[in-house]
């Protein structure tokens, strides 16, 4: 979806510490409007903490993140609470999966279209999560526990999409998965995209994330050094050099 540049999310000079570690210094990016923007650094760079103060799940230290909803001409995400942001549209998938092992796959799912009343549209999109993930519905009943590392990483993803984000976040999703299911969740993330859904996807897989991505930026140590399109990030020497073993 190239030549849609509306912005849905615009973050301005955000900032983050944990005590004295300034881990994110000053960060501005623009989500458009039913783009993947990848956000791509090495380990530290502090692309959590930046998803984290997005869902007001650290507290940015300055900065604002803007976000311009159906309803919402531009409310600041870092004056609200974890809750309304997930309300007003922007749902995060956290690092490392962190499904409830203890619960069934549908149960986690169900938790995810908790802040919804609407119960036709949560069904629409049980089955929608069910036609993009085929082997939840195969385990829908079984405990979330008992799933492989790629299965939790799609529950993770269809808990996310149950609360019908506008803008989805996701951190690193292919983290710690074999090739063949990368390309799968990668493919999916597409899929989402398709059906107009903004993502910010951060990843340490930073040629596959640019492949997809129709912008990106380069975060090293709690800075943007470089943002362009994912083709033009693709062929830049430094990042050639830096993240793509040229
Ligand atoms: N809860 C915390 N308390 C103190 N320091 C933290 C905390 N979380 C992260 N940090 C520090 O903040 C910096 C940024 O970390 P962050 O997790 O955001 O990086 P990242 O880019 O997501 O890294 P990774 O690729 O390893 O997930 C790092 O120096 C990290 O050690
Ligand atoms: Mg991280």
């Amino acid at each position: 979806m190239t030549g849609n540049s509306k912005p849905i999310l615009q973050i301005e000079d955000l900032a983050v510490a944990y005590g004295h570690i300034e881990a994110v210094k000053g960060i501005s990016l623009t989500l458009n409007e039913g783009e993947i923007t990848a956000l791509v650094g090495a380990n530290g760079a502090g692309k959590s903490t930046s998803l984290l103060a997005i869902s007001g799940l650290v507290k940015a230290q300055r900065g604002r993140v803007l976000y311009r909803g159906e309803k919402n001409e531009g409310d600041d995400l870092v004056q609200m609470s974890p809750h309304r942001i997930v309300e007003a549209g922007v749902v995060q998938v956290a690092e490392g999966r962190a499904t409830l092992t203890t619960l069934t796959v549908e149960e986690n799912l169900a938790l995810g279209a908790y802040t919804r009343k609407d119960k036709d549209g949560v069904a629409r999109d049980l089955d929608w999560v069910y036609s993009l993930f085929p082997v939840l519905k195969n385990r829908a009943a079984g405990l979330a526990g008992n799933l492989s590392g790629g299965e939790q990483q799609m529950l993770a993803i269809g808990r996310a999409l149950m609360a019908r984000p506008k803008v989805l976040l996701l951190d690193e999703p292919s983290m710690g998965l074999a090739p063949l299911i990368i390309q799968e969740i990668f493919r999916i993330v597409q899929e989402i995209n398709k059906t107009g859904m903004t993502v910010l996807l951060v990843e340490q897989n930073v040629r596959q994330a640019l492949r997809i991505a129709q912008r990106g930026y380069v975060l090293e140590t709690g800075k943007i050094v470089l943002e362009d399109t994912g083709a033009n990030l693709l062929g830049n020497p430094k990042v050639v050099e830096a993240y793509l073993g040229g």
